[in-house]
């Protein structure tokens, strides 16, 4: 499963790339203005540190303005894939820039229905919104179980799964669990995958136990 960085924020996206963590990035609307950055330089920044796909949002509602924001983000680099809202226009967009061989994320998702429309329109990647789903008290993880069980029951829908709102480590263990082909989280979350008290504990241990010997592997040489 391949993970993506959720943020705008390139300092973050450097660290998680430096370690090789993170095979994309994705930024919306409301992380665009959290970074305080201007979309095309922070984008452009971004696709300089990442190889992967770096999903950039259009925020325009219709079709044909639609189209125009992506033929702007979509010189950025060649990363560049372009996130569209899972609306009637969004999927008319992104059927439009799959043709073109753009590639394309479909956001917003929250139902198996909507998921197979992203996959008619022909995008790469649908993210589904595991978090908010959770937030009104319904189970966002089932809902990547019934995507996965739809899409491997026709072989012809290529749509990887990018599991999106991601907000515990229980929904990235389980995204891999059951297959999801991506996940994107804060870094926060993502760097947090490596703690465990046991391991700080077990470390503590074999510290402790190695100073006592009073070896040095280094002055060993
Ligand atoms: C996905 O591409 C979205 O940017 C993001 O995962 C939304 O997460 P949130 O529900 O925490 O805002």
């Amino acid at each position: 499963m391949k993970f993506f960085a959720d943020t705008a924020d390139i300092l973050a996206i450097k660290k998680l790339s430096t370690l090789g963590l993170i095979e994309g990035v994705t930024t919306n609307p409301s992380l665009i203005a959290k970074s305080g950055r201007d979309i095309l330089e922070v984008t452009r920044e971004i696709c300089e540190v990442v190889d992967g796909p770096v999903s950039a949002e259009v925020t325009a509602l219709d079709h044909k303005t639609m189209m125009a924001e992506a033929n702007v983000l979509k010189q950025i680099a060649s990363n560049v894939c372009i996130k569209l809202p899972m609306t009637l226009d969004g999927l008319q967009t992104c059927r439009a820039l799959s043709e073109q061989g753009v590639k394309t994320n479909v956001t917003l998702c929250f139902t198996v229905n909507q998921a197979l429309l992203a996959a008619k329109a022909g995008a790469t990647f649908v993210s589904p919104f595991v978090g908010r789903l959770d937030d009104i008290g319904l189970d966002g993880t089932q809902l990547v179980r019934d995507i996965r069980v739809v899409f491997a029951n026709y072989d012809g829908l290529s749509t990887e799964i990018l599991v999106a709102s991601a907000r515990t480590a229980s929904h990235i263990s389980q995204s891999a669990i059951i297959g999801a082909d991506a996940v994107t989280a804060p870094p926060a979350l993502i760097e947090g995958l490596a703690d465990h008290p046991l391991t700080d504990k077990g470390l503590a241990g074999f510290i402790r136990d190695w100073e006592s010997t009073g070896q040095s592997i280094l002055s060993m040489q």
